[in-house]
């Protein structure tokens, strides 16, 4: 192959999050915000990344397990070691490989970029070396990546990410099963400024649940039920349900301590603007919201643009796949 795109979804969790962490149950969803990884052949041997979306480039040296950056200090950085990872995994023969990433997912916001970026390289680089993966060798791939780089991971962002559409996960997210939803569920995403720390916000639910085990505890077991209870609402299309556990959710939420100002302002208003329900998404401390907004989309989202970047997502019911 000359040239090849791959894409892969983002996703966001609709109800459970940080409860797994205790082998609880949790729903989760991919969304149509993707990476999109192409690869075309170089004239020399190395290796090229450019992410025009943040101002990021530099050459990846797989076999030396380098990166050298060309762009001035960027925040966002840390991708390029998913890059890395992917492209090591799948590399093959040699040759030099200019690698193109355009993402229209937020990075950073508990939205799953990193692993979208990761699935799709490695979906378009084994294609480019002419190697012909299973979606299961995908996932199980960029899990390795996402171990690697992270050294800890759950799989409900890669599972997403290559296979698509909605999960339920439990037993600490080793159990995954889809769940068949056929109808779209209306969401809005707004994402705060403020990047949460998932591993420091995962502590100090920790810590809280240490230091006052039957308040905590209960929490989580009233978690577990919503969360149960949310999968036969998707179901029915229950929507007042749906809505109405989100924001029971969102209660628990702020009692575990992830909540802030900021994502308190955007989730209340996303209610007064009609959402249904209105939760964080992901591991809070910032990051995102997702508000459930039957009817509701434009109304939510243009408030929520006043105050944080908010838009429109819906699911992608397709996973990984190679752009024709
Ligand atoms: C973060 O996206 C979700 C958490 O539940 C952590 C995890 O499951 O790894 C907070």
């Amino acid at each position: 192959f000359m040239q090849v795109t791959a894409s892969a979804p983002g996703k966001a969790i609709l109800f459970g999050e940080h409860a797994v962490v205790y082998g609880k149950p949790a729903i989760a969803v991919a969304v149509n915000k993707k990476a999109y990884v192409t690869v075309q052949k170089r004239e020399d041997e190395r290796i090229h990344v450019d992410i025009k979306d943040l101002k990021l480039s530099g050459y990846i040296d797989p076999e030396n397990n380098e990166i050298e950056i060309e762009s001035r200090e960027n925040s966002k950085k840390g991708i390029l070691n998913y890059v890395l990872s992917a492209v090591k995994m799948v590399h093959g023969s040699a040759q030099g490989m200019e690698i193109q990433i355009n993402l229209d997912i937020p990075i950073g916001a508990g939205l799953g970029s990193s692993a979208a970026v990761t699935v799709a390289t490695i979906a378009a680089v084994s294609k480019f070396n002419n190697m012909n993966l299973s979606k299961d060798e995908i996932a199980e791939y960029a899990h390795d990546v996402e171990l690697e780089v992270q050294g800890a991971a759950s799989r409900i962002d890669t599972t997403l990410s290559t296979y698509g559409g909605v999960i339920y996960l439990s037993k600490n997210a080793e159990d995954i099963v889809p769940l068949e939803i056929n109808w779209n569920i209306p969401l809005v995403i707004g994402c705060t400024q403020d990047r949460g720390n998932t591993g420091e916000l995962v502590e100090s639910v920790r810590l809280k649940r240490e230091g006052y085990p039957e308040v905590l505890n209960p929490i989580l077991n009233a978690v577990e039920a919503l969360t149960n209870d949310a999968v036969i609402s998707l179901q029915k299309k229950d929507e007042k349900k749906i809505g109405e556990l989100m924001n029971i959710n969102q209660g628990l939420l702020d009692a575990m301590g992830v909540n802030t100002t900021e994502l308190s302002r955007m989730i209340y208003l996303a209610r007064k603007s009609g959402a249904k329900g209105s939760k964080i998404t992901g591991a809070g401390g910032g990051g995102s919201i997702i508000a459930y907004c039957p009817g509701k989309i434009e109304e939510v989202t243009s408030n929520l643009n006043t105050i944080e970047k908010a838009f429109n997502v819906e699911i992608s019911k397709e996973g990984v796949r190679i752009e024709v």
